[in-house]
């Protein structure tokens, strides 16, 4: 089981590059109160060559909000691994609710993302989780095990252990209505379980994403293969995401 704490700040398509900046020097006082507690910020495209002068030096690592599987070529829009690794990325969310909800990708398509940014050297930190009403038709393990299955099948065996997997469900997403513990405890246990048989191996962690916020994190941190948290509002503000910090370090 993995003992790594992770915690991830999703900023999404918010904050300028200037005011990235701004919350990234708050960030850079806040990881010297951390010593467990690993800080990963995924900025907006336009926000990561600032990001990268301003963390250069520090412990926090820095990653974009997609990749592309490709090296490079005629995909409009889109941005590969080398151009992330050139700024100091080390890392990328992939499949958020957002990018297959509102934006279409597929789990053929994500799980393709998946692969390309391994090859190119980039940790995907690769977000599952169900629909509200997916929940309700009590289709939550079998929506995992379908994001899952993709993801697996398109990875090479060998890299499977360096996969971070965020569990997000998309209702407790921005919502402020948190999963319960059991929810999690059975989301959590899941993934661990039905990944290391399906792939051989865990994934390097599993992150819980959703409505985190000071009130909650510290009860999440109990449920068992949960090593951290995605954070989205909450990370917004340098007094909030240092509270969850601190709560990290204590727990
Ligand atoms: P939230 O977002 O913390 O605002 O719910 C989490 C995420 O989308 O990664």
């Amino acid at each position: 089981m993995s003992s790594e704490r992770i915690l991830a700040a999703n900023w999404k398509m918010n904050l300028t590059a200037e005011a990235s900046g701004l919350l990234g020097r708050g960030f850079l006082d806040l990881s010297k109160t951390a010593k467990r507690t690993k800080i990963w910020i995924a900025p907006s495209f336009t926000a990561i060559p600032a990001l990268s002068k301003i963390l250069s030096n520090s412990t926090i690592a820095l990653g974009a909000q997609n990749v592309h599987w490709a090296e490079s070529g005629a995909f409009t829009g889109e941005i590969s691994s080398s151009m992330l690794a050139e700024f100091g990325c080390s890392f990328a969310l992939i499949g958020h609710s957002e990018r297959r909800h509102i934006l279409g990708e597929s789990d053929t398509i994500v799980a393709t993302r998946a692969k390309g940014a391994l090859k190119g050297g980039i940790t995907p930190l690769f977000c599952i989780g169900e629909t509200l009403e997916e929940r309700e038709k009590d289709l939550t393990t079998q929506v995992l095990r379908i994001q899952l299955e993709a993801l697996i099948s398109e990875i090479p065996r060998e890299s499977a252990a360096q996969v971070i997997v965020a569990y997000e469900p998309v209702w407790a997403i921005g919502t402020g209505k948190v999963a319960s513990l059991d929810n999690i405890r059975d989301a959590h246990g899941f993934i661990e379980e039905f990944y290391r048989s399906t792939s051989g191996e865990s994934p390097r962690a599993i992150l819980y994403g959703g409505s985190v916020s000071p009130d909650n994190f510290q009860d999440i941190l109990t449920v068992p293969h949960v090593h951290g948290g995605l954070v989205g509002g909450a990370s917004l503000s340098a007094e909030k995401f240092g509270a969850l910090i601190g709560i990290s370090e204590k727990s």
